[in-house]
């Protein structure tokens, strides 16, 4: 694919250029441009208006100048909004209704002014300082400001060697190069390159200064440039409005808190979708698929959901099955078994819906009106896998109700457990129009040397080229002329289709099934798409090198409020081989979003192939398991909180300087590090310890902080994983299926710190429902050299027991124990005086009352 773009790039005189080639070339001019004065401000309610004009002649860089600017300047709950629009002319803006805010946030979050804001009138400039620390985060002075019917530049200065983390959707170190970044926001269809613009847009960047974190977003969909370069961040949009907010943290968690208030909280994730998902583009019949889950089963690995990509499809047609090699009779009994068994079952669909006459989905949609138009009001038409297609307009007034009847009328037949949704930057296979009047099925153009776009085209492109890698904008998508309901240009709103069709697909999946939290996986996101659905890494390679960045990945979408992240586990383009493989599954066992996906016509790569990685899957995966109420716990602190799932080491320790570049190890939730072997050959891991007391996770022994240790990693072992002193991780017995793992027995591990205390809590709903009123648990629990406290809310009856109880870092063996009350007898203890630890086991109490251990 990559090859039929370079030269369908060359044929029609584009070339791709490299990021050091673009920032030569004369496109970041600096002209005299004149900026802008305030000529009158005035407070009105809650916010300050402010009239700006220019200052001089245009300079019409790469547009016309705007003369007349309103600049408002509002706070809400701790955020600090900074809005330049035009005074004359509305500009198109991402609507408030694209955005999920949490509204008790907002009520409930007194009025704090963290930040100050500041502005020089003449020529205009602003500052935002952080009151606590009097440091100033964001200085316009001495920049530019540009605004023009299609650019917007500002900047802002930055500290040498700034800290900044997040800029997405791309392929990179987690802490982005502060000296030359240039990160392009157009949602891209490509193959995981490094350092180019990829699926998503997530124009929001966290820094953090002196141990402190702010945040830093642009609400604005219109393709644009942020630039890190020169001490300082730079934004060049092709269009919209100069729409800031900050955050001012003050830890990074705080700023993911006030961010994902603002944008949406990540949803309420169904339990069963922590458990571990296959799939591969490429099962070419449900023979293959049942035979597979058996292949699971016979191996003893785990496996919860098992997925099919477009081959289910009759000829790739949404909504439909291949009558030949996925019959619906086979396909629905394979689903039942599934759903007996406890497992699920996730199809693909993609929004693209073929052109075809005896095709419901296009003949309703045609009658409904629902297709993005050209600009003549014809049905726009691109190319994905059925042929030329049309793309729903996610802006039409009947789209969702057409979208709805279209996922129904399919569900009734088939019960799925969750939609993948793919292919929604929109990918299309023409360069721009295929041309309105086409039918039948062309061949795929990297199929055919020959191919040549059908129609000759002019790709009007906006005088300031943003750092799109494919250069023109409407390359491998819609046209950027493309019409969408309202005379909407696919050039304004291009980057939100993918966050459109997830907003739209997650209403129609609970409109079918209104009790039950739908599972959604997107592709193409935006500014709060977590609210909505999951996000994997798109299509990654099975190379090493991906393999460390996949957790750059993960890190960056639990920033941007998308914590239900994973990458294709043994990687999706090209070959794997069994040591990567099993270096994949041994760290993808811990990804938020767990799958092993992998390309078409590559060798094949499910754990149970090599034994080593069966081996190697099986003690990842139990681990897992074991955690699952754990991650289940940080899940809902995300929905809750916007908190990540996994933690940057950066995030946890910002004072540490050692940790601020580290993106080779994380955090599940706040009390497990994680150290994976990310190189070929590697026998062993050099990790890094923060501060604190952290203890092997399988011998329990202790390891100090602020050190570096060599740990063992052989290729039949674990990956290494340690539990942080102050921690109480619950963990429950791992079973080969979330709902067979939920009604075993729960255990305590407790880890003291330093003081002898440790503290934990545990989330329990049924996992399911939409609405779960009073029937939650929330245990909070406490441990201190005096003994144990479980408390809280226990609205759920899980109807299981806490089984045993480990302490680790207990300095000396308890004369006595007690539970609720009553006296442990002493071949219910052990204790290792070498390792520190104390074991009570068979304890056997319900898990759904408060707890009392006393020593
Ligand atoms: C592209 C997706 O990124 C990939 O995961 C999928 O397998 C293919 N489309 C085929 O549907």
């Amino acid at each position: 694919m990559v090859k039929w773009l370079s030269a369908s790039l060359a044929c029609l005189g584009l070339s791709t250029l490299t990021n050091a080639q673009y920032r030569n070339s004369t496109q970041i001019g600096s002209a005299d441009c004149p900026g802008y004065r305030v000529v009158s401000t005035q407070n009105r309610g809650n916010a300050i208006y402010s009239r700006l004009t220019l200052r001089g002649q245009p300079c019409n860089q790469y547009g016309k100048d705007v003369k007349d600017l309103i600049l408002k300047v509002s706070y809400e709950s701790s955020r600090l909004q900074v809005k330049i629009s035009d005074a004359e002319k509305k500009h198109w803006e991402v609507p408030a209704d694209f955005l999920s805010p949490d509204k008790k946030f907002r009520t409930k979050t007194p009025m704090k002014h963290l930040l100050e804001f500041t502005y020089q009138k003449n020529p205009f400039s602003f500052t935002v300082k952080r009151k606590d620390t009097g440091e100033v985060i964001f200085d316009t002075t001495g920049h530019r400001l540009v605004f023009e019917d299609k650019y917007l530049e500002l900047s802002s200065a930055l500290p040498e060697n700034a800290n900044i983390y997040g800029l997405g959707e791309v392929v990179d170190t987690f802490r982005r190069n502060p000296a030359d970044t240039i990160q392009a926001m157009w949602a891209r269809d490509v193959a995981d390159p490094v350092r180019e613009n990829l699926y998503g847009a997530h124009p929001f960047y966290i820094e953090l200064r002196d141990g402190k974190a702010h945040g830093v977003q642009i609400l604005n969909s219109h393709g644009m440039d942020v630039i890190l370069a020169n001490k300082s961040v730079a934004y060049k949009a092709i269009g919209g409005v100069l729409d800031f907010s900050f955050y001012p943290g003050s830890d990074a968690y705080e700023v993911i808190n006030q961010y994902t208030a603002t944008v949406g909280r990540p949803h309420q994730i169904a339990y069963w979708s922590l458990g571990f998902h296959q799939c591969r583009y490429g099962y070419v019949d449900i023979d293959e698929v049942e035979g597979l889950v058996k292949n699971y089963s016979l191996a003893m690995i785990p496996l919860e959901t098992m997925w099919t990509d477009i081959e289910y499809r009759d000829m790739f047609k949404d909504f439909t099955l291949d009558p030949i090699n996925y019959p619906l009779d086979r396909v629905q009994k394979f689903v039942s078994k599934l759903h007996k068994d406890g497992q699920q079952y996730v199809l693909i669909i993609d929004p693209a819906i073929v052109r075809n006459e005896s095709y419901p989905a296009w003949t309703e949609g045609i009658k409904q009106d629902v297709f993005i138009k050209n600009p003549d009001g014809s049905t726009y038409i691109g190319q994905v896998w059925p042929g030329y297609t049309a793309f729903p307009d996610w802006f039409a007034p009947n789209t969702e109700r057409w979208w709805t009847t279209q996922i129904a009328n399919f569900v009734k037949d088939v019960a799925i457990d969750g939609l993948w949704i793919d292919m929604n930057e929109p990918a299309s296979f023409c360069v721009g129009s295929c041309g309105s009047n086409r039918t039948g099925i062309p061949p795929y153009p990297w199929m055919d040397p020959d191919y040549k776009p059908d129609v000759p085209q002019t790709f009007p492109e906006p005088p300031y080229a943003i750092h799109n890698a494919y250069g023109n904008l409407s390359m491998k998508t819609v046209s950027t002329e493309a019409v969408h309901h309202g005379g909407l240009t696919e050039y304004q709103v291009h980057n939100l289709y993918g966050h459109m069709e997830a907003i739209i697909t997650r209403k129609s999946l609970l409109a079918i099934e209104p009790k039950k939290r739908p599972f959604l996986l997107g592709r193409s996101t935006f500014a709060g798409s977590g609210a909505h659905e999951g996000h994997w890494t798109g299509d990654n390679w099975s190379t090493w090198e991906q393999l460390k960045y996949s957790i750059s990945g993960i890190l960056s979408f639990q920033m941007f409020g998308i914590p239900y992240a994973g990458a294709d586990i043994c990687g999706f383009n090209g070959n794997t081989t069994e040591e990567l493989c099993l270096r994949w599954m041994q760290l993808g066992a811990f990804y938020p979003f767990a799958r092993n996906h992998n390309g078409k016509g590559n060798i094949g790569q499910e754990p149970y192939l090599w034994e080593s990685v069966a081996d190697a899957s099986r003690k990842a995966l139990h681990t897992r398991y074991e955690i699952l109420p754990y991650i289940y716990t940080q899940f809902q602190h995300a929905h809750e909180l916007g908190r990540p799932v996994w933690r940057p080491l950066a995030f946890e320790f910002p004072k540490d300087q050692e940790m601020l570049d580290n993106d080779v190890q994380f955090l599940v939730g706040p009390g497990i590090l994680a150290s994976p072997a990310l190189t070929e050959g590697a026998t062993t891991v050099d990790a890094k310890f923060p501060e604190g007391i952290w203890y092997d996770y399988y011998t329990w022994s202790a390891v100090n902080g602020h050190t570096k240790q060599i740990l063992a990693a052989p290729l039949n072992g674990h990956l290494p994983l340690h539990i942080r002193g102050g921690h109480i991780i619950p963990t429950q017995e791992p079973s080969s299926t979330v709902s067979q793992s939920r009604k075993n027995p729960f255990s305590l591990l407790v880890a003291l710190d330093e003081q002898g205390n440790a503290e934990g809590e545990l989330y329990l709903d049924d996992g399911q429902s939409i609405e779960v009123g009073k029937k939650f648990s929330r245990i909070t629990y406490r441990a201190t050299s005096r003994g144990i406290l479980a408390n809280g809310h226990f609205g759920y009856r899980s109807g299981v027991v806490l089984k045993n109880i480990t302490i680790l870092g207990i300095k000396a063996q308890p004369n006595q124990v007690k539970v609720n009350g009553h006296t442990v007898s002493h071949d219910q203890l052990s204790y290792d005086a070498d390792k520190k630890t104390l074991i009570i086991a068979q304890l056997n109490v319900s898990m759904d009352k408060p707890l009392r251990v006393t020593f």
